[in-house]
């Protein structure tokens, strides 16, 4: 049995108070998660990460983007011994609008993947595709070459420490999200590459759905085989909503 994960990604939202207020209030939301054995997490701005880590230290605290080199000419850049300075240790990479904005490729996730794989961290691995891709249907062919060519070179041992997202890019923020069919069908054969990858691991390894998720409609996800939880962007902003969100998670 696979844990149940919620990861709340903030995207560029809330400065250090407005986090701060979340933070104190996750302290009562990481206790109803885990009453209900499921794991919770958010994905700060990289200003914010310290005040949410520092505030609720149990809770899984994530930088939304990290640079694979640890130091060094990278003007405007994060690194990882930065992060592990403030006990992060989770990292987005690869999300679509990392992809989409900063020209983020499966080979440059990769780098990233290894990197903190090599640093004992979890990356939270973003695959999905683009609206034509979509209605082209390329979404199986592209979603191979991203977990295939993102996770290329990590060990079968580091595979236990990678966490998946399948994030249609046509579902993110736009309230069209995937039916829970579709995602169900994508998270599967996301399972069956990660299979021919890893063996046996590929059991353990906790694969999110992410797209317009709400509490309206995470439950319906949440019914499905191989998705094991949510990427949640908007409605993990307020309070209310991340505590429907476990309320209906299960
Ligand atoms: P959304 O974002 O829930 O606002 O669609 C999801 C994401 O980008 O991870």
């Amino acid at each position: 049995m696979r844990t149940k994960l919620l990861v709340g990604n903030w995207k560029m939202n809330k400065t250090r108070a407005e986090a701060l207020d979340f933070a104190k209030a996750s302290i009562e939301l990481l206790k109803f998660a885990q009453s209900k054995q499921i794991q919770i997490g958010v994905t700060p701005t990289y200003l914010s990460l310290d005040v949410v880590k520092h505030t609720n230290p149990n809770l899984i605290v994530g930088a939304q983007n990290v640079n694979a080199k640890e130091s060094g000419a990278y003007t405007g850049e994060i690194s990882i011994p930065m992060l592990k300075e403030l006990g992060i240790e989770w990292s987005l990479v690869g999300h679509s609008e990392r992809r989409t904005y900063y020209a983020e490729t499966n080979h440059t996730c990769n780098e990233k993947v290894l990197a903190l794989l090599a640093n004992k961290m979890t990356p939270l691995y973003c695959v999905g595709e683009t609206l034509g891709q979509f209605e082209a249907g390329l979404t199986k062919p592209i979603v191979e070459a991203q977990i295939r060519e993102g996770l290329k070179g990590v060990s079968q041992e580091d595979a236990r420490h990678l966490v998946i997202a399948y994030e249609p890019v046509w579902s993110i923020g736009t309230g069209k999200n995937a039916s829970k069919e579709i995602a169900e069908d994508v998270c599967h054969f996301i399972r069956t590459i990660l299979k021919d990858l890893f063996g046996g691991v590929s059991e353990k390894i906790q694969i999110l759905y992410g797209g317009s998720v709400k509490p309206t409609n995470i439950k319906e996800y949440m019914a499905m085989p191989n998705i094991d939880g949510a990427l949640v962007g908007g409605a993990s902003l307020a309070v209310d909503s991340f505590a429907q969100l476990i309320e209906n998670i299960g």
